[in-house]
């Protein structure tokens, strides 16, 4: 998984990829889990211990050597594993891969020591924060982005109430409690494989994290709506869109990746949501028979990802600088897009898990600049209380160690009949 990680793929998929067809124990599986995910939020304070135990830069390892490094290193340093079995399991694994290093790895974990704390974030990117928090908030978020998350779910509440489902998982002796706030969600400690949860395949719940349920609840009512998610993906907002609408209404969802639709469709019918619209196609595109058709479209824009670093922490190993000025392009294109699906009278949602300026504020500025007839227009109805987040007037912006939950940026866009002179 690390090496197909480092060769490009996403983690969420080499993940599953991997564990699926390996044949191994729910509980081996976790551990293989934990050390993965750890080994890649470590990575930069795991490099320099073992920079100083081998006296050569980990740059100038090959990379199954590395990785093998990493991992023993991070067993050693960070997990409760025996050191015995760290340091003889990693050699183990070199025998299998680099049988001529098997030497020089058992060597280089025998001589690693710990040391000071070193950041988890590349140094562009931590001063970043510095400079949007504070050295304490950065800090704070350098201490978020390297514990694994909760594990939060969604309750299904066409099929179950948070309470039913709550019942279920502890009657199993699951530890539970509901979210913060949003009104759907429960958290669990130390769940292990979802799949194996009581209820999940009666479609009680979905995985989602609970600042992602706060954009299905930015939608305000969506009984009886039209409603267009641009940017589907597996389709985890667009359940929650059915589940608001009371599976009442028209329901479309789209985006560019055919396989990720594909997974949209398997996760609507676990979930049992019917008569959900699913489109692959590149919403840029103009789309003539849906202009203006939409009560709410919510434009879920593919981004950095750097609210979301703690879940996927393989996105730091691509980032770069420039990656959210360069997303911004994509993103204001999208939001665009959506600005002509939307009837006058109906609402836009426009959301990114990334709290960098660029992505969020600054695409929600320049679209107001071509698009005036769209307004903010605050949240105010459901449980959610809107004034905590509030950044800007209809503009909201969850913070991963103010809240507990995952960083996103979220924006209420009303178009405004009485401004409609120039859409567009
Ligand atoms: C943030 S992810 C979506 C997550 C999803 N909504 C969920 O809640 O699980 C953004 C999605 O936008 C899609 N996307 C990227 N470019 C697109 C385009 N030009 N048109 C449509 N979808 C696009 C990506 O394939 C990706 O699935």
């Amino acid at each position: 998984m690390l090496l197909a990680v480092e060769a490009g793929e996403m983690l969420q998929d080499a993940l599953p990829r991997t564990l699926d067809g390996a044949g191994i124990d729910a509980r081996e599986a976790a551990l293989a889990t934990e050390l993965v995910y750890g080994t890649l939020r470590r990575t930069r304070e795991l490099d320099e211990r073992l920079g100083a135990a081998t006296h050569r830069p980990m740059g100038a390892q090959r990379p199954p050597v590395r990785w093998l490094l990493r991992l023993g290193a991070y067993q050693l340093l960070f997990s409760r594993i025996p050191p015995h079995a760290a340091v003889n399991e990693t050699v183990a694994l070199c025998a299998r891969w680099v049988p001529s290093a098997r030497g020089f790895v058992n060597a280089a974990l025998r001589s690693l020591r710990p040391g000071p704390g070193v950041s988890a974030l590349p140094p562009w990117l931590r001063q970043r924060w510095v400079s949007r928090y504070g050295r304490l908030g950065a800090e704070a978020m350098e201490a978020w982005a390297v514990v694994a998350p909760p594990l939060t779910l969604r309750v299904n509440r066409l099929r179950a109430s948070r309470q039913e489902v709550a019942e279920r998982l502890r009657a199993a002796g699951h530890a539970v409690r509901p979210t913060s706030w949003a009104g759907d969600g429960l958290r669990l400690l130390g769940a292990g494989r979802v799949q194996a949860l009581p209820g999940w395949a009666d479609g009680l719940f979905a995985v989602q994290d609970e600042a992602a349920m706060l954009v299905g609840e930015a939608a305000g009512p969506l009984a009886g709506r039209r409603v267009l998610e641009v940017g589907t993906g597996r389709g985890g907002k667009l359940g929650h869109l059915y589940e608001r609408m009371g599976g009442a209404g028209e329901i479309w969802g789209v985006d560019s990746s055919e396989p990720r639709i594909r997974a949209a469709q398997a996760t609507m019918t676990r979930l049992g949501h019917r008569g959900v619209n699913l489109v692959v196609r590149d919403a840029r595109e103009p789309w003539p028979e849906r202009e203006g058709w939409a009560d709410c479209v919510v434009v879920d824009a593919p981004c950095t990802g750097l609210g979301v670093i703690a879940r996927r922490p393989d996105i730091l190993r691509r980032i770069d600088p420039r990656a959210p000025a360069r997303h911004r392009v994509l993103e204001l294109e999208l939001l665009q897009a959506a600005g002509r699906l939307v009837r006058p009278g109906g609402l836009i949602v426009y959301a990114v898990c990334s709290l960098e300026p660029e992505e969020g504020e600054s695409v929600v500025a320049s679209f107001r600049r071509l698009f005036p007839a769209y307004r903010p227009e605050p949240a105010r109805e459901g449980p959610v209380p809107w004034e905590h987040f509030e950044v800007a007037p209809g503009q909201y912006a969850s913070l991963p160690y103010r809240d507990g939950t995952d960083g996103f940026f979220i924006a209420r866009l009303r178009r405004d009949p009485e401004r409609e002179s120039a859409p567009g």
